[in-house]
């Protein structure tokens, strides 16, 4: 076997950086941490020089608006996430060289540098526009602070600079229906003085740019000629908002630097931060200056138009000696159950939750199986155990298992390599070829190709093992039986090679197991074709991999168990003395009795609607006063996006049934703070049910419905 003589190539990876402002879910590991981490550890142990970065996006309004929900700082918000993701990439072997923050001094120090040469050069200019102005809340309201309407694509919860749905970068003039989010208000519009940066002036030099990516994936080719051909807006750069990265101008020290300007420029920042720890403070110019160096970014579909169009345009504009991407395979959506992962929906899998529950490399390997490479995937929990306990233990944990607990049982060691039958030959032919094309789909960014590749090759061993049968042969010929087990041995190695860049943690396992004393991480990717040491020396091996049942993945701690939801009766209906809005309710709830409950249903309900009427209460909501009114309990309403507010409706089941969700244990708290309700997201269906994370509100006999008609998305509260 005769390893080729590799070229050491410098590659740089960018991995999009998650806000620091909710936990990681599934969607970001397997849209780009990843696919990004796979594609690393694969360079690195080719001998290639790389460098990955990332870090925590800890300014802009995704940050401040969360802030203010859960009624803390900015900075606490980012100081509690930039922690929580910094340990889950570890756990998860995210193999960063560098994950830093966007509140770092240097980083701060590098945009303002940017941003004064981009000025400079005549790239950044300043223009009176139209901006969203709230005045109940007295401010204005960048970005995430309104809702409304894409012309894109009709979507009604498109951000003020963004769609989620079909990727259009908005401008506040463009988008439709806008509303505050803070009070659901309709906004003014009013004149903001706002520094822009001139994207249009980057149209020819972006065009001749792309002309040569043909090799890029179509979605990301298409996505971002698209934006080309229909001509680049220039875009504003600062905000009116006083969390990020001061604008180093004088007028502008009330405004903000735009989140998305300073973040992509962390990639940059954080190369210079990496090359300053490591004592050598040019090093980054390696990855940043050698135009042979490649540049890969790694991400999900909405950040496309960023890394392809505007943070080209910044480098362009800043320096032109600084590498562009060179590819940007990013990924489309992986879903839950068929829904998009979404934090403010509550749809989603928590990093920090899953990996609780089940080790890295078995959520990796789902992940890698099942990745949303060319089009949206799935993760469905059936499946993840199905695929674990039939693929990864039934057939690599199984060929694996079978040989090294066979050879350490009869041999204690790795036997000798007797004279070789064709089909040995043929074996170890495989394992080249299979190595070879590991590595070709490695080096496209073809992950899923590439693990079916590992998986055929450990499939392969088992026909072998199964074909020699060493079982039997061990009782008639020890020195035949060593020479097959032997080949299994080498089949094994090859195999904890070509599948560390997915399965980390039980590659170095098995890689130890096969006697050698170094990390996975530092053997050579060409080590898969090393001949074996015959009589070293082995270890009594334990399985890499655990069979899982599906009772393992049953959420046992729901938030929603902690409701205690009962069907009400409105007895009686009181203005509130002290609010023109509310009401006073006096509500019998069967053998738990009577109660007075305070609710904003007066602009939306008469008296003589609701008096009488069976609602939905939440019986257990820690008691508030509302204008001197104790209320014991809340009337669950929902409001759609036009403003429509309904009470739910549970039919005729009798004051006092218990409401619930089907396959959620009904374990209500004493008490629960509005804090804790607040999270719990219910909406309406198609069908006007009550859902929480899609499944309906019901009492034994019947779903929970609205009382009149909202359109399906409405929220409850
Ligand atoms: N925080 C952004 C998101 O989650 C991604 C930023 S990528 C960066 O969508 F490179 F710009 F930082
Ligand atoms: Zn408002």
């Amino acid at each position: 076997m005769s390893p080729t003589k590799p070229t050491k190539e410098k590659i740089f990876i960018g991995v999009a950086w998650p806000y620091a402002n909710g936990s990681l879910h599934l969607g970001h590991i397997a849209g780009c941490y990843l696919p990004a981490d796979i594609f690393a550890r694969y360079h690195k142990m080719k001998g290639d020089n790389v460098l990955m970065v990332s870090g925590s996006d800890e300014h802009g309004t995704p940050i401040t608006i969360t802030a203010e929900k859960e009624n803390i700082t900015p900075q606490g918000v980012v100081d509690r996430y930039h922690r929580e993701h910094a340990e889950n990439m570890k756990q998860f072997g995210i193999s960063f060289d560098l994950f830093t923050r966007t509140t770092t001094q240097n980083h701060a120090n590098v945009v303002q540098k940017i941003f004064l040469t981009l000025h400079k050069k005549g790239y950044i200019y300043a223009k009176n526009v139209d901006a969203f102005f709230c005045e109940q809340c007295n401010r204005f309201l960048p970005d995430r602070y309104v809702e409304g309407t894409c012309p894109g694509c009709g979507n009604e919860h498109a951000r003020g600079d963004q769609c989620d749905n079909c990727g259009k970068l908005l401008e506040p003039q463009e988008i439709q229906n806008v509303k505050c989010k803070l009070c659901g208000g309709t906004p003014l519009i009013k004149k903001s003085e706002h520094l822009f940066f001139s994207l249009s002036k980057f149209e020819p030099r972006l065009l001749d740019w792309i002309k040569d990516k043909t090799y890029w994936k179509s979605n990301v080719l298409k996505f971002t000629r698209n934006w080309l051909l229909n001509g680049l807006n220039d875009r504003a750069i600062t905000r009116d908002i006083n969390w990020g990265i001061a604008v180093p101008l004088k007028g502008f020290e009330e405004k903000r630097l735009y989140v998305w300007f300073d973040a992509v420029i962390g990639y940059l920042s954080a190369s210079k931060e990496w090359a300053q720890n490591h004592g050598d403070p040019k090093k980054w110019e390696h990855w940043w200056k050698d135009p042979k160096a490649k540049h890969y970014y790694f991400l999900a579909k909405d950040n496309i138009p960023f890394h392809s169009l505007i943070w080209p345009s910044i480098l362009m504009g800043y320096d032109e000696s600084l590498n562009l991407p060179y590819d940007i395979p990013a990924n489309e959506y992986l879903c839950l159950q068929g829904e998009q992962f979404s934090k403010s929906r509550g749809v989603g899998i928590w990093v920090p939750d899953i990996l609780k529950k089940f080790d890295a490399d078995a959520i990796r390997y789902y992940l890698s199986i099942n990745m949303p490479e060319n089009k949206d995937a799935n993760w469905n929990w059936a499946d993840f155990i199905a695929k674990n306990n039939d693929e990864l233990v039934g057939t690599y944990g199984n060929f694996i298992h079978r040989v090294l607990s066979f050879t350490y049982k009869n041999y204690g060691h790795i036997p000798k390599k007797g004279t070789l039958t064709t089909e040995d030959k043929e074996a170890l032919k495989e394992i080249e070829k299979v190595h070879k094309v590991i590595a070709e789909s490695l080096e496209k960014c073809e992950f899923k190709k590439g693990l079916r590749a590992v998986m055929n090759l450990a499939q392969y061993g088992n026909v072998y093992f199964d074909h020699e049968s060493p079982w039997s042969l061990i009782k008639t010929d020890k020195k035949r039986c060593g020479t097959v087990l032997y080949v299994c041995l080498q089949i094994s190695q090859a195999l904890a090679v070509c599948m560390a860049p997915y399965l980390p943690f039980s590659s170095n396992m098995l890689w130890k197991l096969l006697g050698h004393s170094d990390s996975i991480a530092k053997v050579n990717w060409d080590d898969a074709l090393l001949d074996l040491q015959e009589e070293t020396l082995l270890q009594n091996p334990s399985p890499l991999f655990k069979k899982l049942l599906l009772n393992d993945v049953i959420t046992e701690a729901d938030p929603f168990s902690k409701l205690d939801l009962r069907v009400a009766k409105i007895l009686e209906v009181k203005d509130h003395p002290q609010a023109d809005k509310l009401y006073i309710l006096n509500v019998d709830l069967g053998p738990l009795g009577k109660r007075v409950v305070v609710a904003g249903m007066k602009p939306f309900y008469t008296k003589e609607q609701i008096t009488g009427k069976t609602i939905v209460l939440v019986a257990n909501l820690k008691p508030a006063l509302l204008r001197g009114v104790e209320s014991k309990g809340m009337i669950l309403a929902a409001e759609d996006t036009q403003g429509v507010v309904s009470l739910l409706y549970p039919k005729d089941a009798s004051p006092g049934t218990e409401i619930f969700v089907e396959g959620i244990a009904r374990e209500p708290a004493p008490l629960v703070e509005f804090g804790e309700f607040k999270q719990i997201i219910m909406t309406v269906n198609e069908k006007s049910e009550a859902v929480y994370n899609g499944k309906p509100l019901k009492t034994k006999q019947n779903t929970v419905v609205t009382d009149k008609p909202v359109k399906p998305g409405a929220k409850i509260l």
